[in-house]
């Protein structure tokens, strides 16, 4: 049994959080696209965990975690992570030979690029992820797996280096020494070798147990289907976890999408319902909305029921998770965004660009003290209200209601 936990709009939803509350029913956690751009957070009695790289499922004593093919390892960042843990968590994680890794000139490029954009930035994290994928796609990219052989690499690497010089000078960047490379290579190797294997294999060697993909990014920052260019360089809804990890399409059960009471945006790009007022600097304290990646400010705004639907329809969410709705305690009103006007026009459809949209809203009574409450019962009636509207809205059944940070703030209806 595969089941998939995804984001419903552009990121940092809380996914890191749910993935933790449900890792006790899963033998296997796997991450499957995205690399250490994805900040995911998780509060176990009072202790916060930040995981870049790592799947959600580490702070689980008995789940195996999964790095798939589709995720981008920056083996430098990985480490570390491994590192920040007291107890010994490499032999609970498995990385997959076939995923491409992240060197220091991918993050060059990416903040390189950047720069050059000006005013067009994507705002991206700056961590490489971008440059690496499009190296895979062009098909100079490395895999994981290359690690076993460290001269055969180097020589590659070398190729590619004198291939792109130009690109590098145009940039600035600096073509990393040799023997430099060679060192860092070998303590990649060293520290993770052991545990780079054909994790497709290892899936399906393990189909009786039960597996979570853990999504990284969000629907909205799909490569494809989402506000493009100001989205991430990989596929970040369902059918991409699959790609992702080697799993078929049959062997998915149960998608789960994750969405915040409100809406938050990391970098540039179309946000229809942000709030550059007040009430948005309310959310952004009241919520604490800086990145964990970046520790950027998060601009913030309301629910988009239009970007809700098209994100519930493209991933086939069978559930869904509505996480902070304590933030929008002490809200006299709340907007939430049923449509959208454009040239006169309705639009109830997430249209592929969001040129000129302007969001139509309504607005629904406000609450006070729902924060921590862990029984549907016990919310206060206008927020359950609230909540009755987003499921009728959205068309998928609104199973978790997220309360606090902690891994028990959580009502399960
Ligand atoms: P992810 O990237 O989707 O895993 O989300 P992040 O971890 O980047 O961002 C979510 C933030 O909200 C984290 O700081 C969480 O600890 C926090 N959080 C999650 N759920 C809740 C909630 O229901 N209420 C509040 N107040 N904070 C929450
Ligand atoms: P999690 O998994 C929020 C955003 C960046 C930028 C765009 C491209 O924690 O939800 P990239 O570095 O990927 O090339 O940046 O995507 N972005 C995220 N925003 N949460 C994330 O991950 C993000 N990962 C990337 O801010 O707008
Ligand atoms: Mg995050």
């Amino acid at each position: 049994m595969v089941d998939l936990i995804v984001g419903l709009q552009w990121g940092d939803e809380g996914k890191g959080k749910i993935v933790d509350l449900v890792a006790k029913n899963y033998d296997i956690i796997i991450r499957s696209q995205g690399g250490h751009n994805a900040g995911h957070t998780v509060v176990v009695d009072g202790k916060k965990y930040a995981l870049h790289l790592l799947p959600s499922g580490v702070l689980n004593p008995n789940a195996m975690n999964v790095i798939g093919n589709g995720v981008v390892v920056y083996p430098k960042q990985l480490i570390k992570e491994i590192n920040n843990f007291d107890k010994n968590i490499k032999n609970k994680l498995l990385i997959s030979d076939k995923a491409h890794m992240i060197l220091d000139h991918h993050i060059a490029i990416d903040q390189a690029r950047e720069k050059l954009r000006g005013k067009n930035a994507i705002g991206t994290t700056g961590r490489g992820i971008g440059p690496a994928y499009a190296d895979k796609i062009a098909r100079v990219g490395i895999r994981m797996g290359e690690l076993k052989n460290i001269d055969k690499l180097i020589e590659k690497l070398a190729h590619y280096y004198e291939m792109n010089k130009g690109y590098f000078e145009y940039l600035k960047i600096e073509i990393p020494s040799i023997e430099k490379l060679k060192k860092e290579l070998k303590e990649y190797k060293n520290a993770l070798g052991d545990i780079i294997v054909d994790t497709t294999k290892y899936l399906w060697d393990n189909f009786d147990k039960n597996m979570l993909l853990e999504g990284a990014q969000a629907t909205l920052l799909d490569i494809d289907h989402g506000t493009y260019p100001y989205v991430t360089s990989s596929n970040t809804i369902a059918s991409g976890a699959l790609t992702g990890s080697g799993l078929s399409p049959k062997k998915l059960n149960k998608v789960i999408g994750i969405a915040k009471a409100y809406t938050t945006r990391v970098g540039n790009g179309p946000f229809p319902t942000e709030d550059i007022g007040s009430d948005g600097d309310k959310i952004r304290k009241q919520g604490a909305e800086f990145g964990t990646t970046t520790g950027r400010p998060r601009r913030c705004g309301w629910f988009d029921v239009v970007a809700a639907r098209y994100a519930v329809e493209l991933n086939g969410c069978d559930e869904v998770a509505i996480m902070k709705l304590d933030v929008l305690d002490g809200f006299d009103k709340v907007k939430v965004c049923i449509a959208y006007e454009r040239d006169g026009e309705k639009l109830e459809y997430f249209p592929s660009d969001l040129d000129g949209v302007e969001s139509i809203y309504v607005e629904l009574e406000g609450w006070d003290k729902s924060a921590n409450v862990t029984k549907w019962e016990d919310l206060p009636k206008n927020a359950k209200k609230y909540i009755e509207f987003l499921e009728d809205k959205i068309g998928s059944h609104i199973k978790y209601v997220s309360t606090g940070a902690d891994r028990k703030s959580t009502v399960i209806r």
